[in-house]
């Protein structure tokens, strides 16, 4: 089959078999189909779309490009967990200590950040001496004994969505709901967890910025997990600001520490127990979303999920008295409140701008190699429907570099729309998909 002939199918609106599908995507990842055929068919797919057949032939062809992880030696249920990226989003820092705490096995394959939204691994190593490159034996030990691993993604993980997205990504191909869950769902099918939690954020720090398009995303994402035999869950969750009062990675595992302490931010919590009780629901460890609530706060009061964490930096490698005194963390030498140029409610706080501001105090990668600072970072003190007087701290800014303070500064002050009428601040769960 030539790939000319098939480009001028989809022009057409023509639904593509697996056979093509399959054939394409080879052909693609081996280098015999060139940049600019695949940029054309893309392009093909974003006016005329796919079927809920072509999304998933496409998925799976791309998780079999590559090793897909085989998880069988991990005894339980393991459940995955993924967020679709947003600001201030330390959830896997909380919840996976949750969930080896009651029992469901966390084994995570996690990516560093790029751009405004920072990656898990990022921040966990704020740890010192913590690694994310753990070998495959040493991850399924792992979570067999401490109940919860996080390793860096391999290379041979779906590298035809590898090479498909940095196609995309300059062909202004990226924002088809049918590409985006075929992209990140062959990647979580090919890191083999039996069960599949998505959190679909949604708002202007969000890909997907209306939950209308949310919604299409976590439906097109749930069902392909379905389709490919995994149980598979979603909820929708606010972006419109950024998630919990910390971003910049030190600072965000502080806030993950104090929530598991029982001291953090109320809507990072209920984003924490909202994934929790679909994960514990998966693992078949949970009657109800109450039953799952108490056994979260459970853990919680007892420190048993704070003694996880501790467990699994020390695990991979890390100082883990931080877990148990955060003041060890290292400090930003620079403080800097910015204050409100206007009395009355905050409207909105453009989460992608805090984390430009982040990115700007050094805390975030603007290339795959650039070094990052993980104690600098911004600390917000007010949020969405807040009153505020003028010259009131809207943020803390921490940093190490004087300019780069000031330009934060300025990138926070404009992040935040105050206006003068009182809002009601929507509920940072929106909705569940399942
Ligand atoms: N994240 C991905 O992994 N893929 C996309 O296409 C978009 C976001």
């Amino acid at each position: 089959m030539r790939m000319y002939d098939l480009i001028v199918k989809k022009k057409h609106g023509e639904a593509l078999t697996t056979e093509e599908i399959r054939s394409m995507v080879k052909g693609f990842t081996d280098g015999e189909i060139p940049d600019y055929q695949m940029a054309a068919m893309m392009m093909a797919v974003c006016f005329r779309g796919m079927n809920e057949a072509e999304t998933l032939d496409l998925t799976l062809a791309m998780r079999d490009s590559g090793e897909v992880i085989d998880l069988a030696a991990i005894k339980g249920v393991k459940v995955d967990k993924h967020s679709t990226g947003g600001v201030g989003d330390k959830t896997s820092l909380a919840l996976a200590p949750i969930m080896a705490a009651l029992g469901v096995p966390v084994a995570k394959m996690s990516g560093r950040g790029l751009g405004h939204t920072g990656g898990t691994i990022d921040k966990l190593e704020s740890f010192p001496g913590f690694t994310a490159e753990l070998a495959k034996d040493a991850f399924v030990c792992n979570v067999n004994e401490i109940g919860m691993a996080i390793a860096a993604q391999t290379a041979d993980l779906a590298p035809a969505d590898k090479k498909l997205y940095a196609l995309r990504d300059v062909t202004g191909t990226v924002d088809e709901i049918s590409l985006i869950a075929s992209s990140i769902m062959s990647k979580k099918l090919a890191c083999g967890a039996d069960a599949i939690v998505l959190d679909v954020k949604t708002g202007n720090g969000a890909f997907m910025k209306s939950v209308e398009d949310a919604r299409k995303l976590a439906r097109t994402m749930v069902s392909i997990g379905q389709l490919a035999g995994k149980h598979t869950a979603a909820v929708i969750t606010d972006m419109d600001q950024p998630l919990g009062y910390a971003v910049g990675n030190s600072l965000e595992v502080i806030e993950a520490i104090e929530t598991l302490t029982g001291n953090g931010p109320k809507d990072f919590k209920e984003v924490v127990f909202a994934l929790g009780t679909l994960m514990l629901q998966a693992a078949g460890k949970a009657r109800d979303e109450a039953d799952a609530r108490a056994q979260m706060e459970r853990v919680i009061a007892d420190g048993s999920a704070q003694k996880k964490l501790a467990a699994f930096v020390a695990a991979q490698g890390g100082d883990f008295a931080p877990v148990f005194n955060t003041d060890l963390f290292p400090k930003a030498g620079i403080k800097r409140n910015v204050p409100a140029r206007q009395s009355g409610y905050v409207h909105r706080i453009l989460a992608e701008q805090i984390g430009s501001a982040c990115m700007a105090l050094g805390g975030g990668r603007e290339t795959k190699v650039s070094e990052i600072d993980l104690a600098v970072g911004i600390i917000l003190q007010k949020k969405n429907a807040d009153e505020v007087r003028r010259g009131e701290t809207l943020a803390v800014i921490y940093g190490n570099d004087e300019e780069k303070v000031e330009a934060a500064s300025k990138i926070v002050q404009a992040a935040y729309e105050i206006g003068q009428q009182p809002i009601k601040q929507r509920p940072v769960v929106i909705e569940y998909i399942n």
